[in-house]
């Protein structure tokens, strides 16, 4: 019995968005969701019981962040990620990978793995599929991702097809080298860019592999919307129905229905949080820029239609004053806010697919939000 499962409940008669639930070690989320990001086992400035008041069912942290500060060994001298961070629900891991790619410019991919220099003290490094899944044993989340290649957008088609090759092969020696398969579920991560030939074969490799579930990653790195979801259209229906599928780094609400739609599970960015830090919200009529000299004056709640904590209790007035002041307590109600508001938006989602109008709903989602239909 693999430590993660996917239950199906229903399939949207109206947009084919699936309806689910992961099962994991530390309880069933439902699904499709969003995933809040604590790269370095924070949800930066939240609380763990800010997070439940939300409902965030899931949260995500990162390999690469973790090895080097504080390190997997004094993690897991603490018993493991969950209890040093004191997070009893899912935790699913990023593998490094894609950290590795994003942060270092000085880099060396081999066959063997990547040689790079650490971001912060410029020492130098190597992480490999083996080391990826020592650290993410180690660190102990629910589910782990195998150790990947993301390259940039565009990529030549030939380089593309090398890269997938050596993901597929790095794929292959991480379920090797995963000791924990009975109580960590590690998925695979299918690459291949804008190409269709490429993502065939990439799911084709990772299927034959059996992995609990399937990532997409390599999208978001600098495409338009609209390859995006083609390249989410051609891909999703090449995975394996019965387990989860993962939209890697993915978080504006636009492209949270989009996915859903196109029958992506889970989601999870930086976006909400790292806007949230220089006063950017996301509201149901748009983004709102609290900062603006017009917001002074305004009284009102972030958002008139949310009903989070920060809409219930506080200003537009009050939380610009603070983030102009450079108040801490105006960063931590941003993120509450925009973290509530794209988890709220999953909960709509979900409830648009029981009741088969996720198509309606995202019509109507869009012309409140300012869309302009691209
Ligand atoms: N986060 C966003 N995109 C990716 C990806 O392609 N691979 C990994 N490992 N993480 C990601
Ligand atoms: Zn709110």
């Amino acid at each position: 019995m693999s430590a993660i499962t996917y239950e199906h409940i229903k399939t949207c008669k109206q947009s084919g968005a699936r309806l689910g639930k992961i099962h994991t070690p530390h309880g069933s989320i439902d699904t499709p969701i969003f995933m809040p990001v604590g790269t370095l086992a924070t949800v930066k400035t939240m609380s763990p019981e800010e997070l439940k008041e939300m409902n965030a069912q899931i949260i995500l942290s990162n390999t690469y962040h973790l090895w080097l500060r504080p390190g997997e060994d004094i993690i897991q001298e603490a018993g493991g990620l969950h209890t040093f961070m004191n997070w009893d629900r899912p935790i699913l891991t990023d593998s490094g990978g894609f950290q590795v790619f994003s942060l270092s410019d000085l880099r060396n991919i081999k066959e063997e793995g990547v040689h790079f220099r650490n971001h912060i003290s410029g020492e130098k490094l190597f992480l490999s599929p083996e080391k990826a899944m020592g650290i993410q044993n180690a660190l102990g989340p629910d589910i782990m991702m195998a150790f990947d290649e993301c390259p940039p957008y565009p990529a030549e088609h030939s380089y593309m097809k090398a890269s997938v090759e050596r993901t597929s092969r790095w794929a292959e020696r991480c379920l090797e080298g995963h000791k924990r398969p009975q109580d960590q579920g590690l998925f695979g991560i299918v690459q291949g860019g804008e190409y269709e030939d490429l993502r065939r074969q990439s799911a084709k490799d990772l299927i034959s592999l059996d992995f609990p579930g399937y990532a997409i990653g390599g999208l978001s790195v600098g495409e338009p919307k609209s390859v995006m979801n083609e390249v989410l259209e051609f891909t999703t229906p090449l995975l394996p129905q019965n387990k989860p599928r993962y939209l890697m780094g993915v978080g504006s609400a636009d492209s949270l229905i989009d996915g859903a739609i196109r029958g992506v599970d889970m989601f999870d960015c930086v976006l909400p949080t790292r806007i949230a830090r220089n006063g950017t919200l996301m509201t149901s009529k748009g983004r709102l820029v609290v900062r603006n000299a017009k917001f002074e004056r305004d009284f009102r709640p972030l958002d008139e239609n949310c009903s989070c904590y920060v809409c219930r209790n506080y200003t537009r007035a009050y939380i610009r004053h603070l983030i102009k002041a450079n108040e801490m307590f105006g960063l931590r109600l941003c993120s509450y806010h925009n973290l509530h508001f794209l988890i709220d938006l999953m909960e709509q989602v979900r409830e648009a697919i029981r009741t088969d109008r996720l198509l309606d709903f995202r019509e109507e989602f869009f012309e409140n939000y300012g869309f302009n239909r691209a």
